[in-house]
């Protein structure tokens, strides 16, 4: 029996509500399974322990989770706690702490009415985001001085690496090439290709830089297509022409930004999922969905559980059980598509987040 060791940080809000449904699904594929177990240790780690504590982790907290196989985060942010506070002292210090260079995040679409665009289908929306994890415009470089005088003065600095830089481009292309198959097999119209997202007309230091190792990585995958759009026009490209784009590799904030339109393309947060991974597998990867922790309807039992669900899932996969991760996608895209109505407000349903868990429960083998 192979047995491993999940840390699981539900957070703050619809964090902590989500995080026990994606549990509830990850036990159930585990006993489908037979042969692996997955065993959990809670951490508190939220705004509420902030303010309890006066920190987001305890000292040692990076320490408690580098033993681990991986971590499992609901979502954190709360009114009371900036969020600049919640994010840098908890999310960045583990994505930066354990070098999980990539946000690996799925743009796809399941039934063509979950999509805002006029006549796109499933057949029109498949992407994934290789998102910069570690550094660009949030490597937190920077400072303030003069505060609060008319000479007051900012500086926040972007910082690209080359190591870093060419790691998730290569990425970028490798993940390109093992998906090549799957969307022929499926008849995607653009069957494979990867995107770079810049900006290099007025970022002439920075994504000049980013353009020139895209060009050098992608010269060593010549079957590979290219194409490369500054951000703002890739913003157009994503409402206009979303079958184009297959993979697609932007700088953090870009690919942060881009995210969230993506996530509204494929139906809306509450079906965004995500992994802060670190390829190398040298530290635990984190996978936490899209969505934030969302207090406006926190503790009512109406969060989409749906983006955790799929989160689980992106977590199997690179745990090695991507069988298991199969079924989980198998039975999110039959609830979604039969029992809509039993699904959560967001989806047009009279559901909530315990029933929904129910439905894709019952759509996973017995
Ligand atoms: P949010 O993602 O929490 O909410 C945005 C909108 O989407 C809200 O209308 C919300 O009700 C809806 N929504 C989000 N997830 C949903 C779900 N699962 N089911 C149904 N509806 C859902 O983003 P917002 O409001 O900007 O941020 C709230 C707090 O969360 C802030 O403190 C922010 O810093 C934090 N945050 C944390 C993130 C993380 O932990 N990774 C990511 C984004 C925001
Ligand atoms: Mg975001």
């Amino acid at each position: 029996m192979a047995t491993h060791k999940i840390a699981v940080i539900p957070g703050d809000g619809i964090g902590t509500e989500v995080m026990h449904e994606g549990l509830r699904v990850l036990d159930r594929v585990a006993e489908i399974h037979g042969g692996v177990t997955f065993d959990y240790t809670h951490y508190e780690w939220s705004c509420e322990y902030y303010t309890r504590t006066g920190h987001m982790m305890p000292e040692d907290g990076m320490d408690r989770l580098r033993d681990t196989d991986a971590i499992l985060l609901g979502a954190v942010g709360y009114p009371g706690v900036p969020d600049h506070i919640s994010l840098r002292d908890l999310l960045l210090k583990i994505r930066q702490g354990f070098n999980q260079y990539v946000n690996f995040r799925p743009v796809k679409l399941l039934t063509e009415q979950d999509c805002p665009l006029k006549g796109k289908g499933p057949g029109d929306l498949d992407m994934v985001f290789v998102r910069e994890n570690t550094e660009g415009e949030y490597a937190g470089v920077g400072g303030r001085v003069r505060q609060g005088t008319p000479e007051e003065t900012v500086v926040q600095t972007s910082v690209f690496t080359r190591k870093n830089t060419e790691n998730v481009m290569r990425f970028a292309f490798e993940l390109t090439r093992k998906r090549a198959d799957a969307r022929r097999a499926e008849g995607l119209k653009t069957a494979s290709k990867v995107t770079s997202v810049t900006k290099s007309n007025a970022l002439n230091h920075s994504l000049v830089f980013w353009d020139e190792v895209f060009a050098e990585i992608g010269s060593g995958y010549p079957e590979v297509e290219t194409d490369q759009y500054h951000v703002d026009a890739m913003s157009m490209y994503m409402i206009q022409r979303p079958e184009d784009f297959d993979v697609v590799v932007a700088s953090n904030l870009f690919g942060d930004i881009l995210t969230d339109l993506g996530g509204v393309l494929q139906g809306g947060l509450g079906f965004a999922a995500g992994g802060n991974l670190n390829p190398d597998r040298q530290f635990p990867s984190m996978f936490e969905p899209v969505h934030g922790s969302a207090p406006t309807i926190a503790g009512k039992g109406i969060a989409n559980p749906i983006a955790m669900i799929w989160t689980v899932k992106l977590m199997l996969d690179f745990l090695g059980y991507s069988e298991l991760g199969d079924l989980v996608m198998e039975a999110i895209r039959t609830v979604v598509i039969g029992k809509r109505a039993e699904l959560t407000a967001d989806m047009g349903g009279n559901g909530s987040t315990a029933s929904s868990t129910d439905l894709v429960l019952s759509a996973l083998p017995s």
